[in-house]
């Protein structure tokens, strides 16, 4: 039996700088407002058509496989997490194992919006553990700028999402006591609408309809999202599912070095730190700069985080992620 462990971490952020002041010119908002009740100052949003949600991808990959020290063709299998694919179908794991050039290897895109990357993790170790797989490619990468609403009505959901890729490279750790210990997948599917994109799914409707439709007033292109019940349902199953995590492995709250949530919103970071009594130190939080950059957060913050040198060798290091499905998980690690 094998561990996994995270060998290599990178990222990539487009270099348009969106500030609130500059979303406050297209739309009834403030930079008060928005930093009130989110935390956020600025995010990233594409401005090149040569940044998408693979070519981010396929960057923050690069960076993590080099720091990994392996070589492209040791990966043994991609897995990609998205809510915003360049294409309907196929889904951006084929596109990296293309455009990275690797050998004709698995590559799986999970669609799990703000937990993607912790499921992603999950199946990375669990093929590590099992032994079937070295080396895994996990990739988180939105681009949610280009499926923004942004005008005054969509101003709920578009001031808070933000671009970027990050990625992890996991490789098997013959120390069972380092790396994954372990992680914890929950969903509640009776939430599903209540942060959603509806179209262009096949639910109920023709794609000839919509077409022939061409209504510019048709909001199911956009993102939905019950602010307040997410929000509610959020600092629940982010406590729950660190605390299943963390008692799984015998361990407390003060045990935690490194606690590097989804950034969802700063104030939902804040209760959580509170409730498990964590110093500023034990949370990682870079949504001021990003905002919510969905499956692509953890792995941008992880970075930054190992970057700076607030992850180090033997710490225990804890995500967690909730969001549209409603889907959460959390991921426990030795360093
Ligand atoms: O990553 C996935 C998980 N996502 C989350 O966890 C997000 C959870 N939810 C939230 O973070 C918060 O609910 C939001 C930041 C999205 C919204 O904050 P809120 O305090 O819940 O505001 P609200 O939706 O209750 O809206 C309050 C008021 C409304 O006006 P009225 O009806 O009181 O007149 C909104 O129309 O704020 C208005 N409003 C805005 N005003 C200025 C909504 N968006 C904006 C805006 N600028 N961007």
């Amino acid at each position: 039996m094998y561990n996994s462990k995270i060998t290599g971490l990178g990222y990539y952020v487009p270099e348009n700088v969106v500030t609130n002041n500059d979303l406050s010119k297209v739309m009834d908002t403030s930079d008060e407002w928005i930093q009130e009740r989110t935390g956020i100052k600025e995010r990233r949003h594409v401005s090149t058509e040569e940044d998408t949600t693979t070519s981010m991808g396929v960057t923050a990959a690069k960076i993590a496989i080099e720091r990994a020290g392996i070589d492209k063709d040791d990966i043994d299998f991609i897995v990609f997490a998205t809510l915003s694919p360049d294409y309907y179908f196929p889904g951006p794991g084929v596109l990296v194992q293309r455009d990275l050039g690797i050998k004709t290897v698995g590559a799986l895109d999970v669609r799990n919006q703000c937990s993607g990357f912790v499921y992603g993790i999950s199946v990375a170790d669990q093929y590590i553990k099992s032994g079937m797989y070295k080396n895994v490619l996990v990739i988180g990468s939105e681009v949610h700028s280009r499926g923004l609403d942004m005008t005054t009505r969509g101003r709920g959901v578009s001031v808070i999402f933000g671009d970027g890729a990050g990625a992890a490279v996991l490789s098997r750790e013959e120390d069972n006591s380092k790396g994954v210990l372990s992680t914890h997948l929950h969903s509640e599917g009776q939430h599903a609408e209540e942060l959603s994109l509806i179209a262009p799914g096949m639910g109920k409707r023709w794609v000839t309809d919509i077409i022939e439709d061409n209504d510019p007033n048709d909001e199911s292109y956009f993102p939905y999202m019950n602010g307040q019940f997410v929000f509610k349902n959020a600092v629940v199953r982010f406590s729950e599912v660190i605390m299943e995590g963390l008692q799984k492995n015998g361990l407390k709250p003060t045990d935690i070095n490194m606690l590097v949530p989804h950034q969802a919103n700063l104030r939902i970071s804040q209760f959580v730190q509170k409730k498990f009594g964590l110093s500023g130190e034990q949370v990682y939080n870079n949504i001021m700069k990003y905002g919510n950059t969905t499956a692509a957060s953890i792995p941008i913050a992880l970075t930054e985080a190992w970057e700076a040198g607030k992850v180090k060798e033997d710490d225990v290091v804890v995500l967690a992620a909730f969001g549209s499905g409603f889907t959460w998980g959390s991921v426990i690690i030795k360093w």
